[in-house]
């Protein structure tokens, strides 16, 4: 039920690299609370810094999933956050993580869901013939890009398009698509 006092849920996004999906969460004026990578050294993060954003980096290489995910989740914690943003963050969370913020997570997938979850969705859908791809927002669940949908933008695919040329104009998608859909679900 979206409410209507005005008072949104706080945001926490997780990176993994550019971080360009953040930018557009940050510059649409979403509550980000923190923004948190598993590469320390992303892109994004510095640029979050740069913005006086909250940020937390931990690497699980040596420490294990577990171990990262617990201290993940103080962060999040210390930050207050309501709901997790995914936004290019390559690194699958486990199932008790899911379960623990169950409906409180959402993602951006590069491609018209159901159709190609995972990986290389803009060589998928071409080699497919495909003549639209696509972006979509999802709640995420313990099965990889699955969840419920909440919202999604087509884009044509035009005669010639090589994956890069598909991700560059889908990106542009995901860039108004996200926002739009965030700010109405920290409103629920
Ligand atoms: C985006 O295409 C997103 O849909 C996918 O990974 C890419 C991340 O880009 N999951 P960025 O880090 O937000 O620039």
């Amino acid at each position: 039920m979206p409410n209507d006092t005005g008072v949104t849920k706080r945001v926490g996004i997780l990176i993994s690299g550019r971080g360009s999906n953040m930018m557009a969460l940050v510059e649409a004026g979403i509550d980000v609370a923190l923004v948190a990578s598993d590469k320390p050294d992303a892109a994004g993060l510095a640029w979050a810094r740069d913005h006086g954003l909250s940020t937390f980096a931990l690497s699980p290489k040596g420490i294990g999933k577990p171990a990262y995910e617990a201290a993940l989740n103080v962060a999040l914690g210390d930050a207050e956050v309501e709901v997790i943003a995914l936004a290019g963050y390559m690194r699958l969370l486990s199932d008790a993580f899911v379960a623990a913020w169950r409906g409180r997570i959402v993602n951006i997938h590069p491609s018209l869901l159901p159709k190609y979850k995972g990986l290389d969705t803009h060589a998928r859908a071409i080699a497919a013939g495909d003549a639209e791809a696509g972006c979509s927002v999802h709640v995420v669940t313990e099965e990889l890009d699955a969840g419920e949908v909440l919202g999604q933008e087509l884009v044509p695919i035009l005669p010639g398009d090589d994956a890069d040329a598909l991700a560059a104009r889908v990106l542009i998608a995901e860039h108004r698509l996200y926002p739009r859909i965030l700010a109405e679900f920290v409103r629920r």
